[in-house]
């Protein structure tokens, strides 16, 4: 077996045996994973993530069953599984080798080929969640736009797609609008809002602009935005890239009656990862998931981790782990 393994002593790609990946009922030769924002803090070593050592990293993976004792898999099949606890207490998807639970598998979606439900990954299952939730809170396009925050990074760039698919108004914020706002344009943003608007203490009632927000930023980017939601909107939180602090007051939600919604991907139900999924293979444009998908091997993750935690990198990062 090969994989990223996160020691005491640190973080390396090294060959080990089968024995590291314990119990498991399904015995998967995992093809491929992504990057996200928890493996980049996860193979540099630093905190957050990882609570048991020695631990193989990689939130996803996506493979093929070589056995099963689960009546509901059978040797060949692919499958992926997303979160539930992988690289935090249970080996990931960074070895060519994974053991995973039967029960927390989920097949792969029709219309997505096994690497591009690798490259859209957490970020993009996230993105889908938050989406769904926007729309059950009854957020919908005639109301305004939706503002999504670190658009140009995985959770931001799949949620701009999404919700133009679904015919809203996307006001994309970054703090890179001239290097990336075509890119943004490109997946369906109608806005390019840069990222210092939204900076610095604000507020906790301002121009009520947007019907709903996708955050992945936290702090004061967050509380800005929540101060810019309309009456009745809904503001899903999805990250901290910026901040996990949320300086704001309650004057939004009892004056305005907006909803701060938390999204939580790694527990979600299996039926809300089956609605994600769903949403992700009808509303995302295979084609520009491709043209945003950077390819790279299992020995190029920990530099390109490095890299995302430094806001160098954009788009989806597929890493082919065979
Ligand atoms: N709740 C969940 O279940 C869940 C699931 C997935 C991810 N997350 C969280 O969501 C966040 C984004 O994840 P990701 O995988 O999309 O990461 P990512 O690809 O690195 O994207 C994050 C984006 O945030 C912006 N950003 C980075 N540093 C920032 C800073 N210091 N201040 C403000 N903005 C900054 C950048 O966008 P611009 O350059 O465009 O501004 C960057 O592309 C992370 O905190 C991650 O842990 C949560």
């Amino acid at each position: 077996m090969r994989g990223i393994v996160v020691r005491d002593e640190g973080v390396a790609l090294e060959e080990f045996g089968e024995e590291l990946l314990g119990e498991g009922t399904l015995h998967v030769d995992v093809a491929y994973s992504d990057l996200n924002y928890k493996d980049g803090l996860a193979v540099t070593g630093r905190p957050g993530v990882v609570r048991t050592r020695p631990l193989v990293a990689g939130i996803d993976l996506v493979g093929r069953v070589a056995e099963s004792s689960d009546e509901r898999w059978c040797p060949g099949d692919w499958v992926m599984l997303n979160g539930a606890g992988l690289s935090e207490t249970a080996h990931g998807g960074y070895a060519t080798r994974a053991h995973i639970d039967g029960e927390l598998a989920v097949a792969l979606p029709d219309g997505l080929s096994p690497e591009q439900a690798a490259a859209l990954g957490t970020a993009g299952y996230t993105a889908a969640l938050a989406v769904l939730r926007l729309v059950m809170e009854g957020v919908s396009p005639d109301q305004g736009p939706v503002l999504v925050t670190g658009a140009t990074g995985g959770v931001g760039s799949i949620a701009t797609m999404l919700l133009a698919a679904a015919g809203f108004d996307v006001a994309a914020l970054t703090g890179r609008p001239d290097e990336l706002g075509d890119f943004l344009r490109e997946l369906g943003a109608d806005e390019i809002v840069a990222r210092a608007d939204l900076e610095g203490a604000g507020k906790p009632l301002q121009k009520a602009t947007y019907a709903g927000v996708v955050d992945s930023v936290g702090g004061e980017v967050l509380a800005n935005a929540i101060a810019r939601t309309v009456p009745g909107g809904t503001v899903a939180a999805c990250g901290l890239a910026g901040s996990h602090a949320l300086p704001t007051t309650v004057m939004p939600f009892i004056l305005r009656g907006v909803t701060l919604a938390g999204i939580d991907s790694v527990w979600a139900p299996a039926n809300d990862r089956e609605d994600a999924w769903r949403t992700l293979s009808r509303g995302v444009d295979v084609e520009l998931l491709d043209a945003m998908t950077t390819r790279i091997g299992l020995d190029g993750v920990i530099a390109a981790g490095e890299e995302l935690l430094a806001g160098r990198r954009h788009g989806r990062t597929l890493v082919e782990v065979r």
